[in-house]
């Protein structure tokens, strides 16, 4: 049995679309479990570089089949013109893609209300990606969301929306935002999302199935452990489980059916939007690492926020979700440092602390503790073996290791599919069996 999830280590955007693009050929079913389109996970196809939100990275490989997990929030009109561009690209997604029935749907409202929100939190906004993320799985957890499989009924789907709108309109109203006109808001997201019918299924159940059947998943996380609703930098959060843990409710594949682990970290650490960054460089340093790392948001064009290397949020990460092994992202981009530093604990009132503490404001007054290495100052650009790396790169990968208690099987030294080190007899290796 191979069924194996990753997921971001950090605050997202650590590079999981390539691995998965890597891995995806050796699987027969790629799945996300959470998240929606606020996600952005950057591929490139030939000489054209694209960014999926919705669909699993999976899809670009002919061989898998892709779901989209009951534990995902879907928009629609960004499905629909997801599919459109691959359609556009060569790449057919009906009869490959499936939709959980029991997935979320986000409603116009459910992007209204984002904004209206975050507008009236002004400084203290979270930064969401204002995609109706958070509002969307509000509605689930108080039973009165939407869901794909309600599709079929159209006739209680639009009663439940109406419904849905008319509540949001007063609080849009309170707010000061413009409010929904319901009837038009219902007749054209009923357009979008009747095109979305062709492709529900109970996913839980296919997945199951073909694990039974000896068939082998990928479960495809979104955002990262620190960005995750319970284990995250809450409130600064997005509004699902990243952790491996949603990997299992958000996808219906039992939990003991998961065999694997696998965790996603830059060789330095990036955020977006609001919330506490205890490494964040707000220096040339910063700036360097933001240019020379291309740290632009995927699904937004916000510049990431940038800092070095945090292995009490990656030892954090690999703790909660038993992460078996690490891929270290964008290593090359360290190639010009005299020398680097690696936060391995925090100084608070109480004490130098070596775990995460609890809540966004204990970590706001955490201040890093680092370790200053030797940079290597030589190009690792477009390496594909770890014995070709110079002595300070590798004696940097085994430092992350030690201090973040896993392997580190996977590591990138490019954008490119070809720019990667498959460390010799890791699990990466044995996954891509
Ligand atoms: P939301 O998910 O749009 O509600 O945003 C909540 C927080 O998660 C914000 O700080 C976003 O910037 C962040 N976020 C959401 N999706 C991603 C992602 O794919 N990568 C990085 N950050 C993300």
């Amino acid at each position: 049995m191979k069924n194996i999830v990753v997921v971001g280590a950090q605050w997202g955007d650590e590079g999981k679309g390539k691995v998965v693009d890597i891995l995806a050929p050796f699987f027969d079913i790629v799945a996300r479990y959470q998240g929606g389109h606020n996600a952005g996970h950057t591929v490139k196809i030939g000489d054209r570089k694209f960014v999926l939100h919705l669909i699993p990275s999976g899809i670009l490989h002919g061989e898998c089949d892709c779901v989209i997990g009951n534990g995902v929030v879907v928009d629609p009109a960004a499905f629909n013109s997801e599919v459109e561009e691959l359609r556009l690209l060569g790449v057919e997604c009906e009869g490959r893609l499936f939709v959980s029935t029991r997935a979320h749907m986000i409603l116009p409202y459910h992007t209204a209300l984002d904004r209206a929100r975050e507008k009236q939190l002004g400084a203290n906004s979270v930064g969401t990606t204002m995609r109706g993320i958070g509002p969307a799985y509000e509605d689930k957890a108080a039973r009165t969301g939407v869901r794909a499989g309600d599709l079929l009924y159209p006739d209680l789907l639009r009663e439940k929306a109406r419904a849905c709108i008319e509540r949001a309109n007063r609080e849009l109203v309170a707010a000061g935002a413009e409010t929904l006109d319901e009837e038009r808001t219902l007749d054209e997201y009923m357009n979008e999302a009747d095109r979305l019918t062709p492709y529900l299924r109970d996913t839980a159940s296919m997945i199951n199935r073909a694990v039974r059947d000896g068939k082998s998943v990928l479960l495809e996380g979104a955002q990262g452990t620190m960005l995750d609703v319970d284990h995250g930098t809450y409130p600064f959060v997005t509004s699902s489980n990243a952790t491996a843990g949603g990997a299992a409710t958000g996808s219906g594949l039992a939990p003991k059916s998961i065999t694997g682990a696998l965790g996603i970290a830059k060789a330095y650490t990036t955020r977006v939007g609001g919330g506490p960054f205890p490494t964040e460089l707000l220096d040339d340093t910063g700036a360097y690492l933001q240019k020379r790392g291309n740290e632009v948001g995927a699904s937004t064009g916000r510049p990431r926020r940038t800092g070095w290397f945090d292995a009490v949020v990656v030892r954090y990460s690999v703790m909660l979700s038993g992460l078996d092994a690490l891929a270290l992202t964008k290593l090359d981009v360290l190639d010009e440092f005299d020398e680097i530093k690696v936060c391995t604990s925090y100084k608070t009132r109480d004490g130098l602390i070596e775990d995460m503490p609890y809540g966004a404001n204990a970590l706001a007054e955490c201040e890093p503790v680092y370790e200053t290495v030797p940079g290597w100052k030589t190009i690792t650009s477009g390496i594909t073996s770890f014995d070709e790396l110079p002595e300070a790169a590798k004696s940097y990968v085994r430092m992350v290791e030690q201090l973040c208690n896993a392997p580190v099987a996977l590591i990138s030294t490019g954008p490119e599919r070809t720019e990667t080190i498959i460390r010799e007899e890791s699990l990466v290796s044995e996954w891509m069996k």
